[in-house]
């Protein structure tokens, strides 16, 4: 780990890291989105390199997580290299779960959908379980199943997500709610980490700021050479304008999602830019009578297929905080300079408090 700042939390503690990030594990098809160069980036920089393994085989699973480890450094000890696998509940079948465990990660990453199956497997391992949830009753659930770091997923999120809750709500009162469960279960604190939103170092400080003891990165990594999406894509989110704006630059629906064959949780929508196809059968849906919206699906599906990557129709995921995203930077660099300058502005704060 070539890590040039640190910066320690309960979650670099809980996790064996250096600074206090994680990348959203973001799945993808045919490659993930978060592959292994990206999670390799990001352990360099310190953080815990996640690996979107949802979408994957287990054969390909595996294949990125021994890529993630080689990039790392031939000399880089498995167990303390901060790459983890990021799996969707919904979607997770025996095969997966048990590569995922086998690659003996840093941790494993669940989230959408029910995680009492996969859970007690994961532990059993040794394997440290992260859990993204929307919800204070999720937490209730998950704390039970010995959840190592709970990260609270926002409304701002970029990707999938269900939270009615902003990451500046939902955080200090999954700090409390956590808080009161580990002490009424007699157990130590759990980290909470602020998933949503989170795309320069002023929110970092912020989350640290209300308690949070991390925070996910996805929109903002989804602009770095690192990531696996297309470069149409990374280009339309550097490019994509603000969600301040009368015109805002993302949207939450789930037009994609029933438009596919993927099992996603019904509460479940998604994050994503908007674009001319959302906005034209999205109406149409909405105003078609429930008996003649088979034909009108089947008519999207196809303009679809059609697209390879088409700006007006293709779903780009990515969250609210896009409009702080404004060009295509390396993760490592990346990663390393929002820390420092997180930093620096607690420390400035402090200092300006003190005097
Ligand atoms: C392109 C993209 C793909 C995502 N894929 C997944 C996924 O496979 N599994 C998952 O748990 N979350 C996924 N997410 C959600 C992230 O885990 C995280 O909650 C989100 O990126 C945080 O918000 P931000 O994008 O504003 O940083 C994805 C997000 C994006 C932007």
């Amino acid at each position: 780990m070539s890590a040039s700042v640190a910066l320690q939390t309960l979650l670099t503690q809980t996790l064996g890291i250096a600074v206090p990030v994680i990348n959203a594990p973001m799945a993808g098809r045919p490659k993930p989105v978060a592959g292994a160069e990206l999670a390799a980036a990001v352990a360099r920089a310190g953080g815990l390199g996640l690996i979107g393994a949802a979408a994957c085989t287990p054969v390909q699973l595996t294949e990125e997580f021994v890529q993630a480890q080689a990039l790392l450094g031939a000399g880089a000890d498995p167990q303390h290299a901060g790459i983890g696998l990021g799996l969707i509940n919904a979607f997770t079948g025996p095969e997966l779960l048990q590569a995922a465990i086998d690659c003996q990660p840093r941790a494993i990453w669940l989230s959408f959908g029910p995680f009492k199956e996969l859970a007690p497997p994961i532990k059993a391992a040794g394997i440290k379980l992260i859990c993204q949830v929307q919800t204070l009753e999720q937490i209730g659930d998950v704390l039970p199943l010995g959840a190592d770091v709970i990260v609270a997923q926002s409304y701002e999120s970029g990707g999938h997500g269900a939270s009615h809750a902003t990451t500046f709500c939902f955080v200090p009162e999954a700090v409390d709610f956590v808080r009161e469960q580990c002490e009424k279960a007699g157990r130590p604190p759990v980290p909470v980490v602020a998933a949503g939103g989170v795309t320069d170092s002023r929110q970092i400080a912020a989350v640290l700021a209300l308690g949070g003891d991390g925070v996910v990165l996805g929109t903002r990594l989804l602009a770095t050479p690192e990531c696996g999406s297309r470069a149409e894509e990374k280009e339309a989110v550097a490019a994509a304008g603000s969600d301040a704006s009368e015109t805002p630059a993302t949207v939450r629906t789930r037009l994609y999602d029933d438009l596919s064959s993927l099992p996603w949780p019904q509460e479940v929508n998604g994050r994503l830019l908007q674009n001319k196809f959302i906005a034209d059968y999205g109406a149409r849906l909405a105003g078609t009578p429930p008996a003649e919206r088979e034909t009108v699906k089947a008519e999207a599906i196809e303009v679809l297929k059609r697209s390879d990557f088409d700006r007006d129709v293709s779903a780009v995921y990515c969250g609210a905080g896009v409009g702080l995203v404004r060009k295509i930077e390396p993760a490592e660099v990346l990663v390393t300079s929002l820390v420092t300058e997180a930093k620096a502005r607690l420390q400035r704060l402090g200092a300006e408090l003190a005097k």
